[in-house]
């Protein structure tokens, strides 16, 4: 049996904390570079980085070598050792390295179960791996599957219904600690993707005043003024955080955005009113310390943890039927994955039955001088329909011969002769 040499290493919300998670974070804008740098330690490697997950997929060139790789580049970008890394990572191999993408791309093991957003990435981080043009086939019909997997647990399961996203727990979240997001004043900090499904489910949950800031002031126009709100520039957010009641912040910025200071110097102009401050950026935008603040409630990415359980619990009919297809889409890809041993022996099949059909179709035609161009159209059509269907069984047997599959295409080599050119 042909082993499939697959490996994922990665990291996640479930496995690791934000503190690690946000030095290996990889955002859109940074993919190709990193690509780059992952092909100075392995051949072949797809990343796929998202607000929860860094993940390397490879392919072994011998045992353990896209494991050892990946783990090196993991801890050279996130500048942590190896071995303060290692027990953060989790490691998976051929079958259960397979099951693993088809969940993610399912949005199974999303922190937000079923959310949408993950089948992008998947798709995005297939096409910048394509971009590198490095990738052989096995690799990237993977991904391929993967999304065609995705796509099939959401049209079949409840999964993605409600259309839930991190953005739209951590509104959740907001609404759950002030109790009524009407007479709240909304500040949100990034007007990119994940800004603009926060005032969206703000405005969805009744929120009134919504104030958007980003470091592109036209962004935030635009957003702002979509939903009815007001936007200011990303320096006057010291002003807007005097006013606030909810700031939810999720810039792609590598570096703090809310920083101890900035958030003192507001509370002190308002030291009595609360301010619930979520933070859903990796890299996180607001400094950790601003946890210990009077007044100041904090959330992160791993504090919406326990929202998505809940949703996870709801949804547990939905996941098992996701499971189950999940399952059947990985028995085919690992049959499909013995496919690829005998498809030289097919390949050589075709090749010289295709040479002798040529070799003897020319000699008749020959003889038979004449003919018209329908004829020998016809001639051509029927000696192809021929060979197609001699050679159609012993192709299926050799691809569906699973285990055995190496012997038989031993002996469909030496029945055919294979390795001696066709006679003419
Ligand atoms: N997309 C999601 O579904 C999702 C879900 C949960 C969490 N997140 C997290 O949210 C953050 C943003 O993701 P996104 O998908 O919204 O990205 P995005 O669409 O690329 O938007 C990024 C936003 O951040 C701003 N920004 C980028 N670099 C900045 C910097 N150095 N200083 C200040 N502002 C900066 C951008 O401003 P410009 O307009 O000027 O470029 C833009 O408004 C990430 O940390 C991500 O992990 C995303």
């Amino acid at each position: 049996m042909r082993a499939m040499r697959v490996c994922v290493v990665g990291v996640n919300h479930s496995t690791t904390p934000i503190a690690i998670r946000e030095r290996l974070a990889i955002s859109v804008n940074q993919l190709p570079e990193a690509l780059l740098s992952l092909q100075e330690h392995i051949s072949q490697g797809i990343l796929l980085s998202t607000c929860n997950r860094t993940e390397v997929y490879s392919m072994d060139q011998a045992t353990g070598s896209g494991q050892n790789a990946a783990v090196d580049f993991l801890s050279t970008r996130a500048k942590i050792s190896d071995a303060e890394l290692r027990p953060y990572l989790y490691v998976h191999r051929d079958e259960a390295a397979v099951r693993h993408l088809f969940c993610v791309a399912s949005g199974l093991d999303s922190m937000v179960v079923g959310e949408h957003e993950i089948l992008g990435q998947v798709r995005h981080a297939l096409e910048e791996a394509e971009k590198t043009r490095r990738i052989d086939p096995p690799l990237l019909n993977l991904f391929r599957h993967a999304l065609r997997v995705g796509r099939r647990v959401r049209q079949e399961t409840g999964i993605g219904r409600h259309a839930l996203s991190v953005s739209s727990v951590a509104v959740d979240l907001a609404t759950r600690v002030v109790g009524d997001l009407a007479n709240c004043q909304i500040l949100v900090v990034g007007a990119g993707e994940a800004g603009s499904q926060v005032a969206k489910a703000a405005r969805k949950k009744g929120a009134s005043q919504i104030i958007v800031t980003s470091r592109s002031q036209e962004r935030a126009s635009a957003l702002a003024r979509a939903l009815g709100g007001t936007s200011v520039a990303l320096s006057d957010l010291g002003e807007a955080l005097r006013t606030a009641d909810i700031v939810i912040s999720c810039t792609g910025a590598p570096h703090t955005i809310l920083n101890r200071r900035l958030i003192e110097e507001a509370m002190s102009a308002r030291p009595q009113r609360p301010l619930v401050v979520i933070d859903i950026a990796l890299p996180r935008d607001v400094e950790p310390g601003v946890r210990q603040m009077e007044n100041v409630h904090l959330f992160d990415m791993d504090d919406l943890t326990q929202i998505s359980q809940l949703h996870q619990q709801r949804r547990r009919g939905e996941i098992q039927r996701a499971m189950q297809i999940v399952d059947a889409e990985v028995a085919k890809c690992l049959a499909w994955w013995q496919t690829l041993e005998v498809e030289p022996t097919v390949s050589a099949l075709v090749r010289k039955a295709e040479a002798i059909r040529q070799a003897q179709l020319d000699m008749t035609l020959k003889k038979l001088r004449g003919l018209s161009n329908e004829e020998r159209e016809s001639l051509e059509a029927m000696t192809r329909a021929i060979v197609k269907k001699i050679l159609h069984d012993p192709i299926r047997c050799l691809k569906e011969n699973g285990h055995s599959n190496e012997i038989y295409a031993r002996v469909v080599k030496e029945l055919f002769q294979l390795d001696r050119e066709a006679p003419r």
